[in-house]
């Protein structure tokens, strides 16, 4: 099982400054990236074609849709669908990260709607869960976790390829702060939703991935990929710049 070294960039980035870091990460790391390790970057939807052409020169690089909608095609105005993001060249699709609960409102429900729709389209896709500090502090991490999971995974098939789905945990509280989830922590969470996922898909989801996200840097990377039920991290400041993204990509 590849590690999935993922970069979400967010609302950054015009199209020319993503393709010139995408060639950069190509650049930095195309000739040494390590047999087990996969690169995969979020770009802004404007510049996911352009960031698929340039990987399209590099094995183990992939681009991805941070959000898509619900339907195939039609009067949807604003959105993009699992169709329109594998035409352009998209491999993987985002779900429920945390800005899109905690600041545009989605539901765990609607999460899972967009989690079993883009599997079904032919996604791969990354569920992000993840819990806020005050629901840290009130002890509800796992009822948090689970409930985030067993919402979000509700009607994807028990036939799903497990190289398919991947789960990414991201402390709220880690996100953007500078403040990353100490070792135990990450090695907590992970075993749980390790459990969590085996209860659902049996076995098999030993071979899915789970990734850590929140103020993952180059200093730090290595620590935090080394843990036990860690295949992978999803990296949002550090990963706007090319070098930065790509120590971590081959952190050791
Ligand atoms: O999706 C990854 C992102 O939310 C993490 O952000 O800046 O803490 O690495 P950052």
């Amino acid at each position: 099982m590849k590690k999935l070294m993922a970069a979400n960039w967010k609302m950054f980035k015009t199209w020319d400054e993503a393709c010139a870091t995408a060639r950069e990460l190509i650049e930095f790391v195309a000739d040494n990236l390590p047999e087990d390790r996969e690169v995969l970057v979020f770009p802004p939807f404007t510049a996911v074609k352009g960031v698929a052409e340039i990987f399209k020169a590099a094995e183990g690089f992939s681009a991805g849709g941070q959000d898509y909608y619900i339907k195939e095609e039609g009067a949807f105005t604003g959105e993009i669908s699992p169709a329109m993001l594998r035409d352009a060249g998209a491999v993987y699709g985002l779900t429920g990260h945390s800005e899109r609960r905690h600041v545009l409102g989605e539901q765990d429900a609607f999460v899972g709607e967009k989690t079993s729709f883009g599997l079904a389209c032919g996604l791969k896709v990354v569920l992000c869960i993840g819990e806020t500090i005050d629901e840290r502090r009130g002890n509800k991490v796992e009822e948090v976790l689970e409930r985030q999971i067993r919402i979000g995974l509700k009607d994807v098939s028990a036939e799903v390829a497990p190289e398919d789905l991947s789960v990414a945990y991201e402390p709220v509280w880690a996100i953007g702060t500078g403040e990353v989830a100490g070792p135990e922590e990450i090695a907590e969470a992970h075993a749980f939703v390790r459990k969590i996922l085996i209860s659902i898909f049996g076995d098999k989801a030993n071979e899915m991935r789970l990734l850590y996200g929140g103020s993952v840097k180059p200093d730090n990377c290595a620590e935090i990929i080394a843990l036990d039920n860690v295949d992978g991290v999803l990296v949002g400041g550090a990963s706007l710049q090319g070098e930065s993204f790509s120590k971590i990509v081959l952190a050791r």
